[in-house]
């Protein structure tokens, strides 16, 4: 097994030494997305499923029991949990961000349909309760019961924040930590949980999942604006489609001339959107350079991620979930 954390990408070293433990996760993906009665439900899954993803979440939960000194079942019935409730998320989220493109492929919600997706994302969100239950933890049933609502609760205020250009970067990172960081954290929390670690470390892994979420939701933000579609696998420009207010556009609203702001009112707010205001938004972030200080958000983020490792026993996979925190803004420019 190979321990290398310098010849591969980061989550690459992971993905390789947490190998055996995810085939198993992928293998009881597979059999629990399975429905008797319901053969809609494994279509749509397994279209989402088998479309890959970076199975982020599930490798957190394996490699945080692990470096606490505990793997095993449960462990991969919790890694097999957290991306279930993670493909129920997206399911949801791409029938209310209308997206078409989700992992390379067309969404369910346009090979199917609205309904489908809402249905068979509750199907899975039930199927993740069902799995954390055989742990027979309490503990762990508390927080993933509570990132599961956090989530909505998440999704639910950046629905109320979109759109709005009081929105400030309180309330976005309030957002961010509901709709993303709660399941990132949760996931290394459970790790630690489940393999009975010391409370200061189960509190670190806590702290780096939450930083590491905020850290990658800000990268993802940025690159709706500057990635391109063949390595993300789904639209540029669709949170500006959408009108959402995110970092750049909240730094940008910020320092706007009243011209400036007349424009973000029409586009944003009005969403009354022609060709060439994306281009012209897109100038306005360079005018205020609006990206490059997102990218420092996101890297003072991952530094925290970082620093709250140091509590956590010296092993290899500290120094992969440390180079994670790289990875995940890496991907920036
Ligand atoms: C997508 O998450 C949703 C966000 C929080 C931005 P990922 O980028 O981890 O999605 P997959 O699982 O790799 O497709
Ligand atoms: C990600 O939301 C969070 C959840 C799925 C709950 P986004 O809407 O920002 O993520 P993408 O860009 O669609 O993956
Ligand atoms: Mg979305
Ligand atoms: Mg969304």
């Amino acid at each position: 097994m190979s321990l290398d954390t310098h010849a591969t990408k980061p989550h690459e070293a992971l993905a390789a030494h947490l190998a055996p433990a995810m085939d198993a996760v992928n293998h009881l993906i597979r059999l629990r997305m399975a429905s008797k009665h319901a053969p809609r439900i494994p279509e749509v899954t397994a279209h989402l499923v088998e479309a890959g993803g970076k199975r982020l979440r599930p490798m957190l939960t394996l490699a945080a029991a692990e470096l606490c000194g505990g793997s095993g079942e449960n462990a991969v019935k919790l890694a097999a949990t957290v991306e279930f409730i993670h493909t129920a998320t997206l399911l949801h989220d791409d029938v209310v961000d209308e997206s078409h493109q989700r992992r390379g492929r067309p969404t369910a919600n346009l090979l199917w349909d609205n309904k489908s997706s809402v249905l068979v994302g509750d199907y899975l969100f039930s199927r993740s309760f069902q799995l954390m239950v055989e742990t027979g933890s309490l503990r762990v049933l508390d927080i993933l019961a509570n990132a599961s609502a956090t989530i909505a609760e998440g999704e639910v205020l950046q629905l109320t924040a979109a759109q709005n250009l009081a929105t400030t970067e309180d309330i976005y990172l309030q957002v961010v930590r509901g709709k993303t960081a709660a399941l990132f954290s949760a996931a290394t929390e459970v790790g630690g949980v489940i393999a009975g670690a010391p409370e200061a470390q189960v509190k670190a892994l806590f702290d780096y999942g939450d930083a590491l979420g905020i850290a990658f939701q800000i990268a993802d933000d940025l690159l709706d604006y500057q990635g391109d579609s063949s390595s993300t696998g789904k639209n540029v420009g669709d949170d500006f489609r959408e009108g959402k207010l995110t970092l750049p556009v909240i730094k940008a609203v910020a320092q706007a001339t009243k011209e400036e702001r007349q424009f973000w009112a029409r586009v944003i707010e009005k969403r009354n959107q022609n060709e060439g205001d994306l281009e012209q938004a897109l100038e306005l972030f360079e005018k205020y350079g609006t990206l490059s200080a997102t990218r420092d958000e996101a890297l003072i983020w991952s530094d925290k991620a970082k620093a709250s490792m140091a509590s956590l026993p010296d092993h290899p996979i500290r120094d992969m979930l440390t180079g994670l925190a790289d990875y995940v803004v890496a991907r920036l420019r």
